[in-house]
């Protein structure tokens, strides 16, 4: 639910932005001036550390600020200027330890400066003050920017240990700003001081540190592992922190190392062989110590820790009853030398799970051979011997196909059987391959087998030349830039940009509006409706436009009432708008999982009932699932319809995004262990592209560390992955603004493009990480596999590629080689291949192995390169490269095969049955691949 509210949020900012245009934030300069009392024992809130009160963060622009309000100007409240106060933006808290004072007196009140507008300037706030963790509120209630008074505050402090004052955003996120005027404490001794929330009654007096480690030892904190692959029944589990955020406190004693889980939690932790011994305190927090004195069932639960060995025995080596109303607290130390798998427990209690907030305070693990394999933590499904791989997948008849068959536990051995013709199992790479001439729905077995167990899956293989998706659309939709203004007139700009500059001709043919073209409400009879003022010709009119120039057009909607923007979204709507939809002609719908409920089943069937009213539709629909990969669509889009899913939150315009926001380096995070996931009809999603943008972006911009805006080898990095993982590409910078020749000159690279649209749709595997350069290997239709090294680091790195490290090499063969961002061949290679690599930038190569099928010694010339369609047939003349074996693929322009050849011949001839219209020739001579469009 917080979430949720949280989502909503980022959408307002927009409208934030406006609120705080200059205009309205102007100081009004207020006719009277109140001082603060001032003189010996009084304290202003003002002077105490002001980095440890929280405050809404508006890209820098609000903040907490000493004297002036939340933007920097003097606090002014109902035309009284205060010369003493603190100014935030709401949601913001401060927590302050009391140390003895006495009296805490302010005036509280919206500032002057805030809009006023409908919605704006609207605040709960809450003052209370803690005694013995027990809270009691003071006082509690709205402001209002409307109001025409301010809130007087004056607290007795008297035996309290801390004062709370919290502001929090009542409806509305905007224009929010208030100040507690003129606040100051009365004290005599020791002064008062902000402290963190977190760091609320930690008892500094009685720390527990991990012990130093024993000569030739390490003492390994269990909270430096991957925590996040463990189990926990609510909320995140933390690392060093209890589950509320708060340090780990346990009877009094706080644990500067531990982990924070919420019963039922499960932590696995793979030994490896070289840990000899596991230290841990266990106990339920003393945060939940309040609510558990006045609940015997709160805070109540039970833990075990076991040891599970390689042939599958487990031991239960320590195991209990804790409460937070313990006296003391477990102390668990014990040998786990030949142990596999160390297992940490947590269960509800009596009395279900309420405050089951469970530490293993203080854990660590004692590793004896540093030169060996250090433990990890493990999910529970890596224990098990179940499939992570497609059970549905696609392909086109006479297209290689590939099939990367994983298992959830690295260990568990794969195998296959009842195979299609033209399929085989290449057992040392994992992966079902071939070719399947006739189109069907063929079906083989998967199995895995870990510890005795195996896991029997049936794959579902389609073969068909009528794919909704066959290879990743490239388009454009509207967020980033242009967000509320989407409308008739830039659609159809951008149609006509692609067909000017040459990008159509690239492969860009998907004109996509993101939220925010819709009408405030639905019609009368309930069909959609777009915004009257932008689209004045309607949706239909637009659709055509773009349908002229031969491209697609696509739009947005929302499995719930709401869309994230507020609009209407198609819950409740699915076969109206289906129906309305196909009757525009759209042909790509993405579908947004704002104001939905979050569990997994629940998002199945309301992607389902989308997916069930495009086909009920009549027109071909393309079911885009935009859950952010919240839910691990990859398991389960396919199945419901869709043909392609988000994988992470929005892409923003920056190498590193900060909370939420997905910068390069967490769209690699999010996108680079989903490569078995990723194949034909079934396309991972790593969102919009920034080329373009360059910070002009909306939210784009927001929830960057480093930008907004990236440098251009870091635009470059970002269309080389997305190129590399295949995944489907929206442009979304804004066509009113140039693009500049360089952006152009990324985003229409053709053999860099070849990759994405590679018919076989395969995801680069990320083979490994070694000195912040990650190495990715993507295997290729015709044989050809592109590898590529992306440098995270900040500085230019040499590189050497060795072939015996890539399975898809082979490390004995010479392969001729490209440079795919140069787009231009590179000398011949084998074994290895040295390259340089700029800081934040990707080099990407693609190899053809020589002598094999479609190897060449000489490159194809693209200038040389004639196609010529007439009398029921394509003719392709590649000069030159007589003898030399190729292959020609004609598609139409959704990249469906509709003939294809492997032929010697400098001049080929395809034959053709297929109705009129436009088609891509594309041929693949040795390393290179070129295409033409043309007319049939
Ligand atoms: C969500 C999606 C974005 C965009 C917006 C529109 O945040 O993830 O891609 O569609 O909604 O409101």
């Amino acid at each position: 639910m917080k979430k949720h509210l949280f989502r909503q949020g980022r959408h307002l900012l927009a409208a934030l932005l406006f609120a705080f245009s200059p205009g309205l934030s102007q100081a009004q300069g207020g006719s009277i001036t109140a001082d603060a009392p001032q003189g010996d024992g009084i304290c202003p809130l003002s002077a105490l550390d002001l980095t440890k009160i929280t405050c809404f963060d508006d890209a820098g622009k609000t903040k907490v600020r000493a004297n002036l309000t939340t933007l920097g100007n003097p606090i002014v409240l109902r035309d009284t200027t205060y010369t003493c106060g603190v100014g935030t933006h709401a949601p913001s808290k401060a927590v302050v330890a009391v140390n003895g004072a006495t009296r805490f007196t302010a005036r509280l009140g919206v500032d002057d400066e805030a809009s006023s507008a409908a919605n704006h300037g609207i605040v709960d706030y809450t003052v209370s003050v803690f005694s013995n963790r027990q809270e009691t509120v003071v006082m509690t209630g709205r402001v209002n920017r409307t109001d025409g008074f301010t809130i007087p505050v004056d607290v007795d402090l008297t035996g309290a240990d801390y004062l709370v004052l919290n502001l929090e955003n009542a409806g509305q996120a905007w224009a929010d700003q208030v100040s507690w005027a003129n606040a100051v404490f009365h004290y005599a001794g020791e002064a008062p001081a902000t402290v963190l929330e977190s760091d609320m009654y930690r008892d500094g007096s009685k720390v527990q540190d991990i012990p130093e480690a024993e000569e030739g030892l390490e003492n390994i904190p269990l909270s430096s592992l991957e925590i996040g692959k463990a189990t926990c029944g609510w909320g995140t589990i933390k690392a060093d922190r209890s589950i509320d955020g708060n340090a780990i406190i346990l009877r009094d004693t706080t644990y500067t190392s531990g982990v924070g889980t919420h019963a039922p939690s499960q932590i696995i932790v793979k030994l490896n062989g070289s840990v000899t011994r596991f230290v841990t305190r266990v106990g339920v927090d003393d945060e939940v110590l309040p609510q558990a004195q006045g609940n015997a069932n709160y805070g109540n639960c039970n833990y075990r820790v076991s040891l599970k060995a390689e042939n599958g025995d487990v031991r239960v080596a320590a195991e209990g009853t804790i409460k937070a109303t313990d006296r003391t607290t477990p102390l668990i130390d014990i040998d786990v030398n030949g142990w596999k798998y160390l297992i940490l427990e947590a269960e509800n209690g009596v009395g279900g799970n309420s405050y089951d907030h469970v530490d293993w305070a203080g854990a660590y693990l004692v590793f004896e051979d540093q030169n060996s394999t250090r433990p990890i933590i493990v999910s529970a499904e890596e224990l098990s011997s179940k499939l992570a791989s497609p059970v549905t997948v696609f392909s086109q008849p006479g297209v290689r196909f590939m099939h990367k068959l994983r298992a959830a536990n690295p260990e568990a051995e794969v195998s296959v059987s009842d195979l299609p013709e033209g399929l085989v199992w290449n057992a040392a790479r994992q992966l079902v391959e071939g070719k399947v001439e006739q189109e069907g729905v063929y079906r083989y077995v998967a199995y895995t087998t870990f510890e005795g167990e195996t896991s029997k899956d049936t794959v579902t293989f389609t073969v068909s030349s009528r794919l909704e998706h066959p290879v990743p659309f490239m388009g454009w939709l509207s967020w980033n830039a242009v967000q509320s203004e989407v409308s008739e007139a830039i659609v159809k700009q951008v149609a006509d940009l692609f067909e000017e500059k040459g990008l159509y001709e690239c492969g860009w043919n998907t004109v996509m509006m993101d939220d925010w073209w819709h009408a405030d409400q639905r019609a009368a009879d309930g069909k959609p409706q777009p915004n009257p003022t932008r689209f004045p010709g309607g949706v239909k009119a637009v659709a055509d436009y773009v349908h002229a120039k031969g491209m697609k057009f696509g739009l947005y909607t929302d499995a719930a009432g709401r869309t994230c923007a507020g609009a209407f979204g198609s819950y409740g709507y699915e076969d109206i708008d289906a129906r309305q939809y196909a009757e525009w002609g759209v042909d790509v719908v993405k579908c947004d999982y704002c104001n939905a409920p979050g569990d997994v089943e629940t998002a199945k069937t309301r992607y389902k009932a989308l997916g069930d009213a495009f086909k009920r539709s009549g027109r071909n629909i393309l079911l885009y699932i935009c859950e952010w990969g919240v839910r691990e669509p990859w398991k389960w889009g396919a199945e419901v319809g869709g043909a392609c899913w988000r994988v992470s939150q929005d892409v923003r315009d920056c190498w590193i995004g900060r909370g939420s926001g997905v910068g390069v380096v967490q769209s690699i995070a999010a996108m680079k262990d989903l490569a078995a996931w990723q194949g034909v009809n079934r396309f991972n999603d790593a969102d919009m592209l920034c080329t373009g943008l360059h910070g002009t972006g909306k939210s784009s911009n927001d929830l960057c560390l480093t930008g907004p805006g990236m440098t251009m080898d870091e635009y470059r990095t970002q269309f080389a992955l997305w190129c590399l993982w295949s995944s489907p590409m929206a442009l979304s910078f804004d066509p009113r603004r140039p693009l500049s020749d360089e952006d152009l000159a990324i985003i229409s690279n053709k053999e860099m493009i070849a990759l994405n649209q590679d018919k076989m749709g395969q995801q680069a595997d990320f083979l490994f990480e070694e000195n912040n350069i990650q190495v990715y290997a993507k295997d290729l239709e015709n044989g050809d596999v592109a590898i590529a090294a992306v440098n995270l680091s900040d500085a230019d790195a040499d590189f050497t590629f060795d072939f015996g490290r890539i399975p898809a090499l082979d490390a004995q063969a010479t392969y001729t080689c490209r440079d795919v961002w140069a787009q231009a061949a590179c000398a011949d290679v084998k074994g290895s291949l040295p390259t340089r690599v700029r800081s934040h930038a990707t080099q990407v190569f693609r190899l053809s192995r020589k002598g094999s099928a479609s190897g060449i010694a000489s490159p194809l010339s693209a200038e040389g390169f004639k196609v010529k369609a007439a009398g029921g047939k394509v003719t392709v003349t590649c000069p030159g490269t007589e003898g030399l074996a190729k292959r020609i693929i004609v598609s139409d322009m959704d990249g469906r095969v509709v003939a294809a050849r492997t032929a010697a011949g400098e001049r080929v001839n395809v034959s053709l049955s297929a109705p009129r219209g436009a088609y891509a020739v594309s041929v693949v001579c040795g390393a290179q691949a070129t295409s033409r469009k043309v007319l049939f």
